[in-house]
């Protein structure tokens, strides 16, 4: 299986609910940067995981794959025991999802291995209770998620756009961010979360200088407030000419908008040079949710 990275386009943040999760209104964007994820039958349940941070991703039950593996097996009275191989091509900690992309792939995956035929919608609804991405991995595309996020419906998109993506070197914690996020806003009415009309005007109409304009993460100063270097990236990358530019999630990854493949060759190599991440990569968006590789 092949599951894609996600940016948030689009990310307001609103009160923190009784079981502990903020609602929010978001749009994802799935973009083409990977994780491969394999499952076959075995002995037992293991989890090995190469690629790009590979050490610091756990092997044991709590890994969000091997959870995937043993909520299907549950719910669908099939052997947990599969040998699950990850080769991470996502940034780990770095605010795109990859834990979720690996749960939604060995989701798809087991579905397929155990001739379960689900539908998306339904693994959709069981991989919610995983991680609040997990509903997005399986879809992909672009799509507004409200709820904890989790709750996922298309939005209609045109166009390809070009993602240049700064990676950081060590990750940021998603529960630590969300805290920085009441920290900082601690006394202040939480808003009611906003879709951005600006934003889905932009995607319906393939404006990618529109879209660059109306990028926000209501995360990004917890973020930078937790890693100021941030600032300092996204600076660069502004400065190059990107059309927009934002914390990607709860970070630390940036993301910036190129005007097109050029452009986002100039950015990258701002990038760089400029010393002020670990590593840069392109990636085009947007694509298909988690699925075996060569369709399917
Ligand atoms: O669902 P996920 O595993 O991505 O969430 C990780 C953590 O991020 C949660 O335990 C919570 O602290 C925070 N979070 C939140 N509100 C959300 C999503 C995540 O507070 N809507």
């Amino acid at each position: 299986m092949r599951a894609p990275a996600k940016l948030n386009l689009h990310l307001t943040v609103g009160a923190v609910r009784p079981d502990g999760f903020h609602e929010l209104t978001t749009v994802f964007q799935a973009v083409g940067l990977y994780d491969e994820v394999t499952v076959r039958r075995d002995d037992e349940l293991t989890v090995k995981v190469t690629g790009v941070g590979a050490d610091l991703v756990p092997l044991d039950a709590t890994n969000l794959a091997a959870r995937a593996v043993c909520l299907l097996a549950v719910q669908t009275g099939h052997d947990p025991r599969v040998a699950i191989a990850i080769h991470k091509g996502i940034p780990v900690a770095g605010g795109c999802a990859g834990g979720s992309a690996d749960a939604a792939a060995a989701l798809v995956g087991c579905d397929a291995l155990w001739g379960c035929d689900w539908s998306r919608d339904r693994l959709a609804e069981a991989g919610a209770e995983l991680g609040s991405d997990v509903p997005f991995a399986l879809v992909g595309g672009t799509a507004m998620g409200t709820g904890r996020g989790d709750h996922v419906s298309p939005v209609l998109a045109r166009g390809t756009y070009y993602w240049v993506l700064a990676l950081a070197a060590d990750g940021l914690s998603t529960p630590a961010v969300y805290a920085e996020y009441d920290r900082l806003n601690a006394g202040l009415r939480p808003p009611e979360p906003q879709v951005a009309p600006a934003l889905m005007a932009a995607l319906r109409a393939g404006d990618a200088a529109a879209l660059g304009a109306a990028l926000s993460n209501d995360l990004q100063d917890a973020a930078i407030s937790l890693r100021p270097e941030l600032a300092r990236t996204l600076t660069v990358g502004e400065e190059c000419g990107a059309l927009g530019a934002l914390v990607s999630g709860s970070g630390p990854t940036t993301a910036f908008l190129a005007g097109d493949e050029e452009h986002a060759l100039d950015i990258s190599f701002a990038l760089t040079r400029s010393g002020t991440c670990a590593d840069v990569v392109q990636a085009i968006g947007p694509v298909a949710g988690a699925r075996p590789v060569g369709g399917g």
